[in-house]
Parts: C-alpha cells; sequence; structure tokens
C-alpha cells in the first residue's frame, strides 16, 4: 500500500511518513499503515543510510523516465466482457493478515505481521475463525449489489508452498470459496501474489515485515517463480475462466536501483512465459505491478506480449494517505492529482500495456469546517469542524461527506476514463479506507457505485 512519490519524498527529507491519520481508541489502527515505512528503509541495518541515499539518487533517475509526453487517450480495451471498465475492491486483510486492519485477530500477540502472528499460540485456530468469517457470500452478494464486478484477492505464497516456512496453510481453501461465490454473484475475480519468499517489499503486507530479500535473492525468485507455476496451474485451467480474470506476479516488489529493477523485470518475463506453460484459459491476464517505477518503464516488456494478444496488465497503486506532499494537500489539491493522472500515471492506447488501478483510497488527510472550507490536518478546533482522520465515517456531518465524495467521484471517474478500471482498498477497512463504511456513510451510493453527484469533476483538465 504505497506509491512511490511520496516514497522518494520521505527519503529526501528523511523524515518518517506523516500519514495524518492519528486516531484514538478504537480507531487507533488507521495511523498503522503509516507507521510500517521506517523498517523498510532499515532492511539492512548498518548499511542502511549507505542504501538510502543510493536509493534516493538512483530511484529519481526512474522515475523520470515516467510519462514524459503522454497524450491523453481514452481507456484500454482490456476492460471485462461486458464492455465495462473493472469496477472492483480488494478483499484485503482476509487471506493476508495486516495488522494495521487485523488488530482484533494479532491483538495480544503484538505481531506485526503474519511471519510472527503465525508461530503465536492457538494462531491456526485464530486463523480459521478469521477466513471463516472476515469475507463471507453476504460480502460477495453485497459487492455485486452494489455494482462492482471484479474482486482483488491477495494471497501469500504459503497458502501454495509453506515448506520450510513457520506460515500457516489453509488460506487457499478459502480463496476457492470465494471464486465458487464469485462465480454465483457474476463477479470476476484477480487473485494477486501478496507475499513471495524473501518479501518482495519488506511491508506487513507481504506476510514478513522487516527485510525485503527478494529483488537480488536468486533462490527467493526461483522459488517464486515456482510458486506461480502452481497458482497458473491451479487457477489458469479454462475451468476457472468464467471466474478468475487474471492472475497477478507480484503486488508492490521493492526495487532501489537499476540492477534490482533490471532484476525484477527479467524475473517478470520469466514467470510469465513459465506461468504461461501451465494456462489453459485464452483470456487469462498476467498483471504485474510497477514496482513502483512508473507504467511506461514496463511498455516495452508489455508490448512483446501486447503485441500478439492483449493479456499482460500493469498494476499501479495510486494513494493520496502515504505521507509525503500529500499530507499538506486540500481536497482541491487531492482532486487535482486525480485529474492530472491521464498525463501522470497513465499510458496511451499506442503503448499497448493497458494499465488497472489495483489500490487506492478516499482517505485523505484533510479536515472540513463549518462552513465547507477544507484544510490538510488531522485535528481541528473551531465550532462544527470536522477531520476524517479522527471520527468514523459514521459520525461524519454532511461537510465531510461531500469533500470526501467529490474526491472519490473525481478518482472513479478518471480511472474508468483512462485506465482499464480499478480496485478500491479494502471491502472492509478502518475510517474511509472501507468500501462498506463509504457506502454507509453516503460517500458513495446510495444504492450503486456508479450514481454520481458531482460529475465531471475533471473535465476542464482533461
Ligand atoms: C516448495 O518449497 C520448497 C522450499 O522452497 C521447495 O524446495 C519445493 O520444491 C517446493 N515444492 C513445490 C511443489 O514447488
Amino acid at each position: 500500500m504505497f506509491s512511490f512519490t511520496p516514497l522518494l519524498s520521505l527519503l529526501a527529507s528523511s523524515t518518517l511518513l506523516v500519514q495524518g491519520l492519528p486516531m484514538s481508541d478504537h480507531t487507533a489502527p488507521i495511523s498503522r499503515r503509516g507507521s510500517e515505512t521506517p523498517e523498510v528503509f532499515s532492511r539492512r541495518g548498518s548499511e542502511t543510510p549507505e542504501i538510502i541515499s543510493r536509493r534516493n539518487s538512483e530511484t529519481t533517475e526512474i522515475v523520470s523516465r515516467r510519462n514524459s509526453d503522454i497524450a491523453l487517450e481514452t481507456r484500454d480495451s482490456c476492460d471485462t466482457a461486458d464492455g465495462d471498465p473493472i469496477r472492483g475492491v480488494n478483499i484485503g486483510g482476509w487471506l493476508v493478515v495486516e495488522p494495521w486492519m487485523n488488530w482484533e485477530l494479532v491483538e495480544g500477540t503484538n505481531a506485526p505481521d503474519q511471519w510472527t502472528f503465525d508461530q503465536t499460540d492457538g494462531a491456526e485456530s485464530k486463523l480459521q475463525s478469521h477466513w471463516a468469517s472476515w469475507f463471507n457470500e453476504a460480502d460477495m452478494a453485497q459487492i455485486a449489489a452494489w455494482g462492482l464486478n471484479t474482486v482483488r484477492i491477495p494471497i501469500g505464497f504459503w497458502a501454495f508452498n509453506n515448506t520450510g516456512s513457520p506460515y500457516i496453510s489453509g488460506a487457499d481453501a478459502y480463496l476457492e470459496r470465494a471464486l465458487g461465490w464469485a462465480r454465483k454473484y457474476n463477479i470476476q475475480a484477480l487473485i494477486c501474489m501478496h507475499g513471495l519468499p524473501g518479501s518482495q517489499n519488506g511491508f506487513d503486507n507481504s506476510g514478513h515485515k522487516g527485510n525485503a530479500d527478494w529483488a537480488e535473492n536468486q533462490d527467493n525468485l526461483l522459488a517464486s517463480t515456482a510458486v506461480l507455476e502452481t497458482m497458473a496451474a491451479k487457477y489458469g485451467t479454462s475451468s476457472w475462466s468464467d471466474v478468475v480474470w487474471g492472475l497477478e506476479l507480484v503486488n508492490e516488489p521493492i526495487v532501489w536501483d537499476e540492477t534490482s529493477a533490471r532484476s525484477a523485470q527479467s524475473w517478470a518475463v520469466d514467470t510469465v512465459k513459465a506461468m504461461r506453460t501451465h494456462i489453459t484459459n485464452p483470456d487469462l491476464k498476467l498483471v504485474m505491478h510497477d514496482a513502483f517505477m512508473g507504467a511506461k518503464a514496463w511498455v516495452p516488456i508489455a508490448q512483446q506480449y501486447n503485441a500478439v494478444a492483449e493479456n499482460f496488465v500493469l498494476d499501479v497503486h495510486l494513494y493520496q494517505n502515504q505521507g509525503g506532499d500529500t499530507s499538506g494537500m486540500t481536497q482541491d489539491q487531492h482532486i487535482a492529482t486525480v485529474c492530472n493522472y491521464p498525463s501522470t500515471q497513465f499510458l496511451p492506447d499506442s503503448d499497448q500495456t493497458p494499465v488497472l488501478v489495483g489500490e487506492f483510497s478516499d482517505q485523505t488527510n484533510i479536515c472540513v469546517d463549518a462552513a465547507g472550507v477544507v484544510t490538510a490536518g488531522s485535528s481541528c478546533s473551531t465550532d462544527g469542524c470536522q477531520c476524517s482522520a479522527q471520527l468514523d465515517p459514521s459520525q461524519w456531518n454532511s461537510n465531510l461527506v461531500a469533500a470526501t465524495r467529490k474526491f472519490m467521484e473525481a478518482q472513479l471517474d478518471v480511472f474508468e476514463e483512462y485506465s482499464t478500471g480499478w480496485f478500491l482498498w479494502s471491502y472492509t477497512g478502518p475510517g474511509a479506507w472501507g468500501l462498506d463504511n463509504l457506502f454507509k456513510a453516503g460517500v458513495v451510493g446510495p444504492d450503486h457505485i456508479t450514481q454520481r453527484q458531482y460529475p465531471a469533476q475533471c473535465s476542464s483538465s482533461s
């Protein structure tokens, strides 16, 4: 859950992530997303300062390859069977534990990640009841009723092969239950490999927080390909072709220089090739996260596949709540950033590289006063002023609902027009992270995800 630009500004300023979402008592978990960052940069202990500076200079270069002069064009031709863009939601915090979302599950264990949690007393039975309750058939029916058409389901390698790791197996059975519900409610699925051996990013969302021992570790890269071949053999068959829209190779791998970037890219090329040998569903998409390099950096690779069959799709994650510049923005500035995505994040059709937004959020760091004026922040004291970081959406007044709704609608409109589609993070989540909360609070809906109150917000800039 991370976007590269704030990552860079973080490194530049050497400050901790300011997610701006401190909440008291039960709402504290909202702020936990940001607190994972520092460890990522101390991933190699004593070498840290050097790595940070290396990354800082070299990643800038990688990022600058992004989107020089991209003409604005309309949606990629890689959308759903009925021609709609993907309107999706992540089933986060389910088959991969993320303590900032799953604070009740990990309570009393101090586990910072699933790797640790799985080794605590009673973990297996707690996990079983979590898997059975966090997401169920009624949720899938609700997703369909709200007009969404796709779910992105994160799962870790250990579901398919936990040999030599402390991870508890069994999540794949729940994945398959969800695929059955998806079939029943006419929802398609993108199965996302969220955790690979070694951890591809050192975030808790990879299963193992701390070191990212992946992009330059050949053993882990080979083991990763093997587990993705297993996944392809299971879910890339024609028996799943009515449900499984795509398989995602890896979520948010971190690269820190040209060498690790090249390594991740050549791994992706090899792994696509290996997966295809097992796949019998000709329409199955293989999805690769852009490794925070920007979609443009993947165009030459994507074109090799998409000149033949349009089935290689890039995933970019577009958060505006991961610190950096975004924590100081008003909602108008957040929306202006969204309106610029067509030129800053997406690609023209001539690049033959469909891009989807595999993760984004409606949570931002804003306060709205009684007159409806929005400022950046997470606390305010004037009468009638509310901050989205401080209050559950069920307590938001109409001003805060309106501001948050404008941002949501701008995102959905731009994603639907200029990309393959979108997946909100996440179905159940704290504050404005949770699709269920957004519907309950009137930030979307009331009945259907396509309903709009603030249409064409980007029309003047696009
Ligand atoms: C499972 O993982 C272990 C450890 O990486 C590996 O030795 C073994 O070959 C894997 N099994 C399969 C079926 O891929």
